[in-house]
């Protein structure tokens, strides 16, 4: 067999496999899924979920379903906390399809200690609620459950941050994880369902849709942001309210700077201090705590100055917002007559009438 012949049958039969697997067909094709694995593989081991109601693996929980499982503890001080922002984040993408399409199943690693009202609390603090259930049960039932999905860590702090995938109806079960492109988190859950992979080939609009919802990070803007970004906007705004944390919006002009540095360092620490600033957060955010992200201080020198430059341009604006509030006061006190009444967005707008030159009134 001469060369030309050897790689000419190579190519074809990488063009059998690449065929078998739907790639150069263009389809999104999934490998054929036989018998769907069932309540002989997953079992129906009984879990208990955060109200007190015993629920049977697979068949309350999984039958029928495309469900994104994931293993946490109420305890974690690392990345518990931060997978479940994460996760939740996809979870309000995910909008009606939750507890319709899609259900979400966090099972804890700790079932000793994590007892249903203590599910509930962490369940509240990230605004889980329809298709989310969190779920407990006795360590031998979760022990076998969680060793089926994979999950076979031998300490509680090692637990995999990925989550199970799966569409127990096609068959189809994978992994995906929230701490990467959250846009690919959420696609890879879409994908389980065939009426939405479908509707992607024969919908371009669904499609562009799909691929709009952005979480790039621009690195080029501050190297704090995107730290900021990645590792802590799912909890925390600055300046838009209280998300699962506190708003950081002035942050720095509340907070010492080194206690700050050592809090975004090291929380856990701080708070195990028994610091009264970091118990008295902790006491304000039952559910939810802050992560120790294993950060260093170079990290944490970014975060510092990010956090400062955000709080300047909020007190900028701030006193923007002021000195026109002070002029429309002026120009209030001059007037002999009562101000024209401000047209529905409030003062703002009469100001913005008032200094229009052409506004007559
Ligand atoms: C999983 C959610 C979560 C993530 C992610 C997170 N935090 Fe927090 N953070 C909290 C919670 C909750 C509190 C309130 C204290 C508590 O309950 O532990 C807090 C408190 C804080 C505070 C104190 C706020 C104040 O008013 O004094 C700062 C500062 C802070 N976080 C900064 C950060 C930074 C910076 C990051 C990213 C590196 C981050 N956090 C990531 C949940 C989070």
């Amino acid at each position: 067999m001469t060369l030309h012949d050897r790689l000419g049958r190579a190519a074809r039969a990488a063009r059998r496999t690449l065929l078998a697997c739907g790639l150069l067909a263009g389809t999104l094709s999934l490998p054929a899924a036989a018998a769907p694995r069932d309540a002989e593989f997953f079992t129906n081991l009984p879990l208990v979920t955060a109200d007190g109601t015993e629920v049977a693996f697979f068949d309350d929980l999984l039958k029928d379903r495309i469900v994104v499982v994931n293993f946490f503890y109420t305890s974690c001080t690392d990345m518990c906390s931060l997978t479940t922002a994460r996760m939740a984040q996809v979870y309000d993408w995910l909008g009606e399809r939750m507890g319709r399409d899609v259900f979400f199943l966090s099972i804890t690693l700790d079932p000793e200690n994590d007892t249903p009202e203590k599910l509930a609390t962490f369940a509240e603090g990230f605004g889980a609620g329809k298709g989310w259930t969190f779920l407990t049960g006795t360590q031998e039932n979760i022990d076998a459950i969680r060793f089926i999905l994979g999950e076979k860590a031998d300490a509680l702090a090692l637990h995999r941050t990925d989550m199970v995938i799966g569409n127990a109806k096609t068959g189809v079960w994978r992994r995906s994880s929230v701490m990467g492109s959250l846009t690919i988190a959420l696609q890879s859950i879409l994908e389980l369902d065939p009426a939405y992979r479908d509707s992607l080939q024969t919908n371009a609009e669904a499609l562009q849709n799909a691929l709009e919802i952005n979480t790039v990070y621009d690195l080029s803007a501050h190297p704090g942001e995107a730290i900021f970004l990645s590792a802590c906007a799912s909890c925390h705004t600055i300046g838009l309210g209280r998300k699962y944390a506190p708003d950081l919006a002035a942050v720095t002009y509340r907070r010492d700077a080194d206690w700050l540095r050592s809090y975004i360092m090291d929380p856990d620490l701080v708070l195990a201090s028994g610091d009264e600033t970091a118990v008295g957060l902790d006491q304000d955010y039952p559910g939810v705590v802050m992560p120790n992200l294993g950060l260093n201080p170079a990290d944490v020198g970014d975060l510092m100055a990010y956090l400062a430059a955000a709080d300047a341009r909020l007190a900028a604006t701030e006193a923007e917002a002021a000195a026109s509030y002070a002029a429309y006061e002026a120009a209030v006190a001059q007037m002999t007559e009562p101000p024209p009444p401000a047209a529905g967005d409030g003062w703002f707008a009469t100001v913005t009438r008032l200094f229009t030159p052409a506004g007559g009134n």
